[in-house]
């Protein structure tokens, strides 16, 4: 591959194992992220595995546009991520989530973007009618978050619409757990990894729910696996979902109560 891979949000949780995973691969990677989180540690460190970092918003033009610049392929993993977060900014949130989203794939497809691999979420499947069924991608969706309604908004703009050519993978991924650059002990086995480790007593909430789970850096594997898929795979089967692939967890550890944590 001769053009840039651009990786939005490529300092975060998944972003900068995924930076790291498509430098392996022998891309050349750009990072267009804010470091909403303070991760000049981790840009710095990207930068010197070879990544080129743009401190920059997505929801500003100029910024979108340089990183855009000579690109082939665009990961887009941005985002105010999770339930507590965009509820506490609901307007935020639909800046970053949505109309961000909206101009960064409007300016890829004019820049003639080929591959564009999208972060959602299982989230998007909310309350299932028949919980002790796996669900597959043709699942019903039905989200019960802000945070999932526009995952699942974006993903219909991206199924549905016209990409001049450009090929969108929305990538429907488990909650993550395992150790990468940047951490995120909101996340139920990092959570509770961290509090074994410092000999607190675990709280779950929501016994009866199950979650699905994937290692971070599978999810960096999901994401480069997708964008070296085939070019002419049937677009009805780009919903890869990274939970399938992974084993559904349930607490049910007596020792512990537990915590039903939302969507991330
Ligand atoms: N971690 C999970 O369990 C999980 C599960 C499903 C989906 N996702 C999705 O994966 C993506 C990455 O999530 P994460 O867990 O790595 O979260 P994260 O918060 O670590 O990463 C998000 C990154 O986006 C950057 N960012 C935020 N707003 C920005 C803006 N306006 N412009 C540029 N950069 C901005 C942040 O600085 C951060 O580096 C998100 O889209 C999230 O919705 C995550």
């Amino acid at each position: 591959m001769s053009g840039v891979t651009v990786i939005t949000g490529g300092a975060g949780y998944i972003g900068a194992a995924t930076t790291e995973e498509l430098l392996k691969s022998g891309r050349k990677v750009r990072v267009l992220d804010v470091l909403l989180h303070g991760q000049d540690h981790i840009a710095e460190s990207l930068e010197q595995q070879g990544a080129e970092i743009i401190r920059g918003d997505i929801r500003d033009g100029e910024a979108r546009r340089s990183a855009l610049e000579g690109a082939e392929e665009l990961v887009h993993l941005a985002a105010i991520v999770g339930d507590p977060a965009c509820a506490l900014d609901p307007k935020e949130s639909n800046e970053v989530n949505v109309e961000g989203s909206q101009a960064l794939v409007a300016d890829a497809k004019a820049a003639g973007i080929k591959r564009l691999v999208f972060a959602s979420t299982c989230s998007n499947y909310g309350r299932m009618a028949d919980p002790t069924v796996p669900i597959t991608e043709e699942g019903e969706l039905r989200p019960v978050s802000l945070y999932a309604e526009q995952k699942v908004g974006i993903e219909k703009a991206m199924l549905h619409g016209d990409f001049n050519g450009m090929k969108p993978t929305c990538l429907r991924f488990a909650t993550v757990y395992g150790v990468a650059p940047r951490m995120r002990f909101d996340l139920t086995v990092n959570e509770f990894t961290r509090d074994l480790w410092a000999d607190k007593e675990l709280e779950v909430f929501g016994e009866q729910f199950w979650r699905p789970y994937v290692h971070v850096r599978d999810a960096a594997r999901a994401v480069r696996t997708a964008l070296d898929a085939p070019q002419d795979v049937d677009r009805d089967h780009r919903h890869a979902e990274a939970a399938q692939h992974h084993d559904r967890q349930r607490h049910d550890d007596h020792r512990v109560r537990v915590a039903q944590r939302g969507s991330y």
